[in-house]
């Protein structure tokens, strides 16, 4: 694996091949057994968008591998804030280190920062894009809740539109025979061109599907790609999963969530059984493991 910029760069073998690998780091992930096979190694995180779990996961990562890490942080006290371009940023950090990870508002920055890298790229996130990265630890999370990938039925709920972790998951789901459910408010519904992509897709309501589903993938309304505040507003409070809500649900449904949540699932449902999206962010570390193992040679 040169780059990881789209889940449609992986095949669904390639997909199974680094999930496995990351199974067989878990109890390296819990500090339980120590492994140095990247030391020597150093990974560049490049973050030009908030992050605390993309970022973070990636850093504990590569030091439970032996690996370092180099941050560029804040833009403000970077190059960047002097005009340098992002290729020009990117010439140069590739020479500092064995890989990248990039996270940049605008869609396609991690497919162009590859062009000028000497290094693989990982995308991190690139605006409304893709994220593939957590695709691959949603996709080990279900496997491990659920205890299968294979036709799951799975409802994602919030922002369609603007979800770069949906945009990503839904096509890996597609490899995977996924039963899809799309809810969300009208405005925010899946783009066309994915809809085009993934054609097995049905819309519904969420007290309809709420009984019905293995898995619920709920997001966070993306206020950030919004271009008017207002039309943030007439959406932002659209959803919130609460213990009421689940009481009809099958005693097997996980909810997930890439997380940062806002408002869209009630901190009493941290407590039901149903609740999985802090075992999903734990689930970041292996999967990223695998990913680097994959990526630095
Ligand atoms: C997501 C992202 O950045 O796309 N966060 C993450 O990486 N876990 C989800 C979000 O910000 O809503």
């Amino acid at each position: 694996m040169k780059n990881l910029i789209s889940i449609e760069d992986l095949s669904k073998a390639e997909i199974l091949k680094i999930l496995d690998k990351a199974e067989e780091f878990e109890d390296v992930a819990l500090g339980k057994r120590k492994l140095r096979i990247l030391e020597g190694k150093i990974l560049a995180n490049l973050f030009f968008e908030p992050s605390t779990r993309t970022r973070m996961s990636f850093e504990a990562a590569m030091k439970r591998l032996g690996g370092d890490v180099i941050n560029l942080t804040a833009q403000e006290a970077s190059s960047i804030a002097k005009g340098e371009t992002l290729a020009d940023t990117i010439k140069v950090v590739s020479k500092y280190c064995d890989a990248i990870v990039i996270r940049h508002p605008l869609i396609g920055a991690a497919r162009f920062a590859a062009e000028h890298s000497d290094v693989p790229i990982i995308n991190a996130g690139d605006g409304a894009g893709q994220h593939p990265t957590q695709t691959l630890l949603d996709l080990y999370t279900i496997r491990k809740e659920c205890g299968k990938l294979s036709g799951i039925s799975i409802a994602l709920v919030g922002d369609l539109r603007y979800s770069r972790t949906v945009h990503s998951l839904i096509k890996a789901l597609n490899l995977f025979d996924a039963e899809i459910y799309l809810v969300s408010p009208p405005t925010l519904s899946l783009p066309e061109e994915i809809l085009d992509e993934v054609p097995n897709t049905k819309i519904a309501d969420l007290s309809e599907v709420i009984t019905a589903v293995d898995v619920l993938y709920v997001t966070r309304i993306q206020r950030e790609r919004f271009p008017d505040e207002e039309e943030y507003k007439k959406v932002a409070n659209s959803y919130k999963i609460t213990p009421d809500l689940l009481i009809n649900a099958k005693d097997t449904l996980i909810i997930l969530h890439p997380l940062p949540r806002v408002n869209e699932i009630d901190t009493a449902v941290d407590k039901t059984k149903h609740a999985r999206y802090f075992e999903q962010a734990f689930y970041g570390v292996p999967v990223r493991m695998a990913i680097l193992t994959e990526v630095i040679k």
